[in-house]
């Protein structure tokens, strides 16, 4: 399974979040872990403000960063 990281397609595996899958590419900005601080928030396939270490990624997500 792949999640497109800003363009780059990247392997993910079942059950990994998007941010475990962004810290894979050096893209993680992840700071609580737990959906607190909001420092990870994504756009995760046309959706803004999703917090990647609360999402599991699915085959085919399309993350685009604020980086
Ligand atoms: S790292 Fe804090 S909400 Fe995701």
């Amino acid at each position: 399974m792949h999640v497109t990281v800003d363009g780059q397609k990247v392997p993910a595996q079942p059950g990994e979040t998007i941010a475990a899958v962004l810290h894979k590419v050096g893209r993680a900005r992840v700071f609580c872990g737990i959906g607190v601080c909001f420092d990870c928030v994504v756009t995760l396939n046309e959706i803004p403000d999703v917090r990647a270490c609360q999402r599991i990624a699915v085959d085919g997500d399309d993350v685009r960063t604020r980086s």
